[in-house]
């Protein structure tokens, strides 16, 4: 089973693999990316819009399973990626933002999902951290966090791959 496939099999059987961002929520996310006129911004995982329709330009595009635009189809190239990704298949699209090297890629995920060695793949592709919003949404699992990769900028937080005991 391929990710595409896995993704819309998940969906169908959990309907909470869709979590709508609250409006303001997503708007802080917006508000971490310094605006650059000329930019194309991308929501890959559009649903409701509460991103998209707040990007701050009339130059973007999205994706939404639900209407037929698969993401791991996309390949224009945009500037910016924002969005808050399903939780499934989360190291391929990893894989397939880094691919379409943008300035900025900023993700909302599980507090538990940014893992070091997800770091890892971000830094060897030449994407630093540069801002992290950690937030708590009613209802979902745990804590979220907000987190921002730029191309060609350094780490801001330190971390390690070693199994502490
Ligand atoms: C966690 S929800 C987030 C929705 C929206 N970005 C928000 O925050 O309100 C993830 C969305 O990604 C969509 N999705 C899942 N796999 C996808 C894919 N391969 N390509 C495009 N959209 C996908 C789902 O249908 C769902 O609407």
């Amino acid at each position: 089973m391929n990710c595409k496939t896995a993704t819309i099999i998940k969906n169908k059987k959990e309907p909470n693999n869709i979590f709508i961002t609250p409006l303001a929520l997503a708007k802080t996310a917006i508000d971490m990316i310094d605006i650059i006129s000329t930019e194309i911004w991308y929501d890959p995982f559009k649903n409701s819009g509460n991103y998209y329709n707040q990007f701050p330009t009339e130059n973007k595009l999205y994706s939404e399973i639900l209407e037929g635009k698969d993401f791991f189809d996309f390949n224009e190239k945009v500037d910016v990626i924002c969005s808050n990704p399903p939780y499934s298949c989360l190291d391929n699209i990893i894989k397939k933002s880094i691919e379409l090297q943008p300035r900025v890629i900023n993700y909302l995920l599980g507090i538990n999902n940014l893992t070091a060695k997800r770091i890892e793949v971000f830094n060897k592709a030449g994407y630093g951290i540069t801002k992290v919003h950690i937030c708590k949404v009613f209802k979902w699992f745990g804590m979220s966090v907000i987190i921002q990769f730029e191309k060609e900028k350094e780490n801001i937080i330190s971390f390690d791959r070693i199994v502490w005991r």
